[in-house]
């Protein structure tokens, strides 16, 4: 549900075309994270979703994902999981590749960080074409925690991302043009 808070963060993400490629737009984040009221807003609508809903993490994908789902988790009293970009994680990690617009990466979770009492859910600052986060699903899905639902900031709807979420739930406050 996009309501006002949402269309206000939506308008100061800002389409840039032909990056990093010929052909893709890119969504610039960066206007939308400087302004006070578009940040404090992205928050608030997720603060107000997930309180008492008994979540225990908030799993981040790198890099953008970081920023809200760190300030979220804070927001919740809960702790920060993190899934980052292959080679970053120290320990034992679950791995899977994924293709994105722009090419191909790989996605990584310490083995050992979440367990079977985990409820989470998994969050990123953009759905495009939901690659990056049907990875993030997978890497979860080989820990024993419980996925409530995967949370965006903005969603791009003419790709399709939504379809690819296969039976997990996806909430996004604002429609990006
Ligand atoms: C962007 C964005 C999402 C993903 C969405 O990340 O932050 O993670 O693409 O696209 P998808 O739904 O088609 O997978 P990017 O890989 O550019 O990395 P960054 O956050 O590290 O900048």
């Amino acid at each position: 549900a996009a309501d006002m808070r949402g269309n206000y963060i939506a308008r100061r993400i800002m389409p840039v075309v032909d990056f990093p490629k010929p052909g893709i737009t890119f969504r610039d984040i960066t206007p939308a994270l400087q302004d006070p009221r578009a940040l404090r807003n992205s928050i608030d609508l997720f603060a107000e979703r997930y309180d008492n809903m008994g979540l225990t993490q908030v799993v981040a994908i790198e890099a953008r994902g970081f920023i809200f789902s760190a300030a979220l988790a804070d927001r919740l009293g809960i702790g920060l999981t993190l899934i980052r970009k292959a080679g970053k994680l120290p320990r034992e990690v679950y791995s899977t590749s994924y293709t994105l617009e722009y090419g191909d990466d790989i996605l990584e979770l310490h083995k050992d960080s979440l367990k079977a009492r985990d409820k989470v859910i998994i969050m990123d600052d953009m759905l495009a074409t939901g690659g990056t986060m049907t990875a993030a699903v997978e890497l979860v899905r080989n820990s024993p925690a419980t996925i409530v639902e995967t949370a965006f900031v903005c969603e791009l709807l003419h790709l399709g991302g939504r379809k690819e979420m296969d039976r997990i739930g996806v909430n996004s406050y604002a429609i990006c043009a």
